[in-house]
C-alpha cells in the first residue's frame, strides 16, 4: 500500500467534474492520497479529464485502470454498474468508495461485505451526511422527551430530474453528459438517487426500520435531453411508510416532481405528543408546550471530516469527505464509521418499498446497522 494512497476513478461525469475532481486535486489532499488515474468508457472524456486535472494515468476500460498502480478506487459511475465494479476491485484487493447507492439490492451488498470482509478491504458507501451535528442534535432532542413520544415523522426528496443540471449544458465531452440512465432499470429512479439521503438521515436518527409498504408508479412517461426522447423505465413517483416500532410511523416520498421551496432537499418533520422539529438545510426549528415561547430556533455547526480550508467552498464536499473518509480507515486502520450495512440497510429499504408497492403486501426487513454520529 502506498502512502499517500493511490486512487483511481471510475466515472467523469456530473458529480466528479462538478465535485469529486476539484476536490481531490486540491494541496492538503496530496498528503493523504493522490489521484492516480481517471476511467470513463465514453471516447475522450477521460483524456480529456486527465489533461484538464492533471492526472497521470487515464483509462476507457475499468479492468485495465484496475490492472494499474493504484491502491483503491472512487466510484462515480451510474448506479447500475456500482455492484459489478465494486466486487471487481474488491477481488484483486482495492479499497473501495462508493457513490450513492451502492448497489440496488441487498443481496448484492451481502456480496459487496462479504467480499470485502474475506479481502481484508475498506468499503466506505455514500451518503454520510446523517453523521453531522444537526442529526446529531435531532436524536437527543426527541431522546430527551423533550417533544413527548414520537408519533411519527416525514421525509423525502422531490425535485430533480438530472436533464435540467446546468452541468450538462456544453456541448464538448466533458459536459455533454447524457443522464438518460437516471430513468432506466437498474439503478435509477429518484429513490437510488435522492430519496436515499433522506433515507440514511431518518434511519441514522431513529435506527433501522422493521417494516415498509406504499406506492410507487411513474409521472412523466417521457422526458428529453436535448432533442432526445427518454422514455422513463423506472418509477419516478414513489411514496412509502415505514415502521419503526413502538407504533412510530415514518411517511417517505421521492418523486422527480417540482417541490419549490415547499419541501426542501431530505428535510425532515419529526411530531410527538407534546411538541414537534423541522429540519432543513438552514437548521432546526423546535416547537413544543414546554418550550419558553413555544419555539426556538438551533443551528448546530460541525464540518464533515476533511472538509476544511478551500473545500468549504466547492460543491459535493460531502462526497469529497466519504472518499477521504476511507483513505482515512485504510491509511490508519480504522473501521468505516460511513459504513456498507447502513447503505445496506437504506438499498433494503427501496428495493422492499418497491416490492410492497408491487404486490400491495407490506414487507419485514431484515437488515440492521450501527450508527455513530462524527
Ligand atoms: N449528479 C449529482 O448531483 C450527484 C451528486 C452526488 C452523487 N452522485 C452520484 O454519482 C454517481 C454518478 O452520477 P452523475 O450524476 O455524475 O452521473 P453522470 O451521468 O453525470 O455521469 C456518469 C459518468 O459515468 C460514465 N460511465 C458510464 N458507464 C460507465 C462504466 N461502466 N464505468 C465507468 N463510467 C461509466 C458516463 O460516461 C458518465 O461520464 C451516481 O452514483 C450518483 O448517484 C451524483
Amino acid at each position: 500500500m502506498s502512502n499517500p494512497l493511490k486512487l483511481g476513478l471510475a466515472g467523469c461525469g456530473s458529480v466528479s467534474q462538478r465535485g469529486v475532481l476539484p476536490n481531490l486535486v486540491q494541496e492538503d489532499t496530496k498528503q493523504w492520497a493522490v489521484l492516480t488515474a481517471v476511467m470513463d468508457p465514453i471516447p475522450g472524456r477521460a483524456k480529456a479529464t486527465a489533461e484538464k486535472f492533471g492526472v497521470p494515468l487515464w483509462f476507457e476500460d475499468y479492468d485495465q485502470m484496475l490492472a494499474a498502480d493504484i491502491d483503491a478506487v472512487t466510484i462515480a459511475s451510474p448506479i447500475g454498474v456500482h455492484y459489478e465494479q465494486a466486487m471487481k476491485a474488491i477481488a484483486v484487493g482495492k479499497h473501495v468508495h462508493l457513490n450513492k447507492t451502492m448497489t440496488t439490492t441487498k443481496a448484492e451488498a451481502d456480496e459487496v461485505i462479504e467480499a470485502a470482509r474475506k479481502m481484508g478491504v475498506v468499503v466506505v458507501a455514500s451518503p454520510g451526511n446523517c453523521r453531522t451535528a444537526p442529526f446529531k442534535r435531532i436524536q437527543e432532542i426527541i431522546s430527551s422527551g423533550e417533544i413527548g413520544r414520537l408519533y411519527w415523522a416525514e421525509t423525502g426528496t422531490a425535485g430533480g430530474g438530472h436533464e435540467f443540471e446546468t452541468f450538462r449544458a456544453g456541448d464538448d465531452v466533458l459536459s455533454n453528459v447524457n443522464p438518460a440512465w437516471y430513468y432506466r432499470r437498474p439503478g435509477g429512479g429518484p429513490m437510488y438517487d435522492m430519496c436515499v439521503y433522506a433515507l440514511h438521515n431518518i434511519t441514522g436518527i431513529l435506527g433501522p426500520a422493521r417494516r415498509v409498504t406504499g406506492f410507487s408508479g411513474i409521472g412523466l412517461k417521457e422526458r428529453s435531453f436535448k432533442g432526445e426522447v427518454i422514455p422513463v423505465e423506472m418509477d419516478d413517483n414513489t411514496h412509502l411508510v415505514l415502521d419503526f416500532g413502538d407504533d412510530v410511523y415514518c411517511l417517505v416520498y421521492g418523486s422527480n416532481s417540482f417541490s419549490g421551496p415547499a419541501r426542501a432537499f431530505a428535510s425532515c418533520f419529526f411530531s410527538g405528543s407534546s411538541g414537534a422539529i423541522l429540519y432543513d438545510r438552514t437548521g432546526l426549528q423546535v416547537w413544543g408546550r414546554d418550550i419558553p415561547d413555544g419555539h426556538r430556533e438551533e443551528h448546530p455547526v460541525g464540518a464533515m471530516p476533511f472538509v476544511t480550508g478551500p473545500h468549504l467552498e466547492l460543491p459535493e464536499r460531502h462526497v469529497y469527505s466519504d472518499i477521504m473518509h476511507m483513505v482515512d480507515c485504510v491509511l490508519n486502520g480504522k473501521e468505516p464509521v460511513v459504513s456498507a450495512e447502513h447503505a445496506r440497510h437504506v438499498i433494503e429499504i427501496i428495493e422492499l418499498g418497491y416490492k410492497a408497492a408491487e404486490t400491495g403486501q407490506t414487507q419485514t426487513l431484515t437488515t440492521t446497522f450501527e450508527m455513530h454520529f462524527w
